[in-house]
């Protein structure tokens, strides 16, 4: 049986050998059954700038669409600067236009921060704090997630293999899918 709820979990660095992408994966491995998970990476996606809305690029449309057919969104963010990466910020502005159409709009929305770092990106979290409210669904307040110390938690081939990081995840992505599941019920 398909997983009832699919959830786009949008990728907040364009690096080939991101921690940010090996934790996304990470999280559709552990994501519980009921959940599907859906890694979007923001390669090629064309600035956004407003005089294009009367006619939008494909790939807008495309992003906006998947984000409207999800049950929910996992922003997944590294810190750039104590905030997060104008490539994520770029998806975010294309995806909440045109005005009070927000591809977010009733999307229960998890926030899941990391910096090779001890401060876990916290910065960046906070930042998507202030953003997503005004133009999404709820934002999951608790539990809180920002992994630090991440340089070290993959093998060779990307796996996550320290045990205290997947623990959190373990523990976030449990609360998540009861979130996603209240918010869809
Ligand atoms: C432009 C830039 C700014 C950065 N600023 C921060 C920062 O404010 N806080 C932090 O913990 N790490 C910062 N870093 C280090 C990143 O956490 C690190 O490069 C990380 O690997 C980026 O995520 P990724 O592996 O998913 O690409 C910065 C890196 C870059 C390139």
């Amino acid at each position: 049986m398909p997983a009832p709820y699919s959830v786009v979990a949008l990728v907040g660095s364009l690096r080939k050998e991101s921690f940010t992408l090996k934790i996304a994966k990470a999280v559709a491995k552990l994501a519980p059954a009921d959940l599907k998970i859906d890694v979007v990476t923001l390669e090629g996606l064309s600035f956004f700038n407003q005089d294009l809305e009367g006619n939008p690029p494909a790939d807008w449309l495309a992003l906006r669409e998947k984000l409207k057919a999800s049950s929910g969104v996992l922003i997944l963010t590294p810190e750039y600067n104590r905030s997060i990466p104008g490539v994520l910020k770029n998806a975010i502005d294309i995806a909440s236009r045109p005005y009070g159409k927000s591809s977010f709009l009733g999307k229960p929305v998890g926030l899941i921060a990391n910096s090779p770092g001890p401060l876990g990106g916290v910065a960046a979290a906070k930042h998507l704090q202030n953003i997503m409210p005004g133009i999404s669904g709820p934002v999951m307040g608790q539990p809180e997630i920002y992994l630090n110390g991440v340089g070290d938690a993959f093998d060779e081939k990307g796996e996550l293999v320290k045990d205290s990081l997947k623990t959190v995840l373990q523990q976030y992505l449990d609360a998540f899918a009861a979130f996603v599941a209240k918010q869809n019920g």
